[in-house]
């Protein structure tokens, strides 16, 4: 029952008790952007794409539930560009080269570069150095276009409750490790996910590529949002 009135950019909209800001908003066809966020999983807030105006204050719309009288802004021209901006330093902070990526077409973080016309990034590039991981049997981890969303580590858990990725280090040497043990139990279907659940193309599948064309990809005629917007 939608018990709650609200307002995003100074129209009003109806939400359930307990809905957040980003699921409120979509269940009224405003998108908002979210890239650690995936519907149905506990949201962690990690990557502030989300990031809203809430009675002055900035805040993340995946982890902020939504009240009533709640008066939210999104569109505006400073949160535009802060998530530009936000989209801007994950590229800089890892080494994408999307033409020769798996990903490419159905990577959330390049769809979110062609929304917010991303051109030269205003920061410089960083060029870390990274490393993959390559002695898993299914899975392929290339952390270099890692942006530290932690959904692997939430969602790909073993039927007995093991969690198969973890995170070490801390702020710009965090990375992502799998435990290959764990990994190399996975079933063609808990790789596929690992694979589908990661919105760049870190995680993929070994010995699978290419299925579908570039051209044909999910983001490829349909941008980001639009599924959302109309
Ligand atoms: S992960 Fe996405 S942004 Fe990075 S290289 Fe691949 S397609 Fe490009
Ligand atoms: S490997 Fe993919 S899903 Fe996991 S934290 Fe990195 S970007 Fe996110
Ligand atoms: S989508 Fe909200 S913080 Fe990442």
């Amino acid at each position: 029952m939608s018990d709650i009135k609200f307002t995003i950019d100074g129209k009003e909209y109806s939400a359930k008790s307990g809905q957040t800001i980003v699921e409120a908003a979509k269940a009224n066809g405003v998108y908002i952007p979210v890239l650690c966020h995936f519907d149905g999983m506990k949201p962690a807030g990690t990557c502030r794409i989300c990031t809203v105006r809430v009675g002055g204050r900035f805040m993340a719309a995946c982890t902020t539930p939504v009240s009533d009288g709640m008066i939210i802004e999104n569109m505006t021209p400073e949160i535009e560009d802060m998530r530009k901006q936000i989209v801007e330093m994950l590229f800089v902070e890892g080494n994408h080269m999307c033409p020769t990526c798996e990903k490419s077409g159905n990577c959330e973080l390049q769809a979110l570069g062609y929304r917010y016309r991303m051109m030269v990034p205003r920061f410089p590039y960083l060029w870390p150095e990274r490393t993959v991981i390559a002695d898993t049997p299914k899975l392929y981890i290339d952390r270099n276009r890692c942006v530290q969303c932690l959904r692997c580590v939430r969602d790909i858990v073993t039927a007995d409750g093991k969690h198969v990725f973890a995170v070490t280090n801390r702020g710009g040497k965090t990375i992502i490790t799998i435990d290959t043990e764990l990994a190399a139990t996975l079933s063609e279907e808990m790789a596929q996910k690992a694979m589908n659940q990661c919105p760049v193309g870190c995680i993929l599948r070994k010995e699978v590529g290419y299925r579908v064309p570039i051209g044909q990809r999910k983001f490829d005629n349909k941008p980001i949002g639009s599924e959302i917007e109309g």
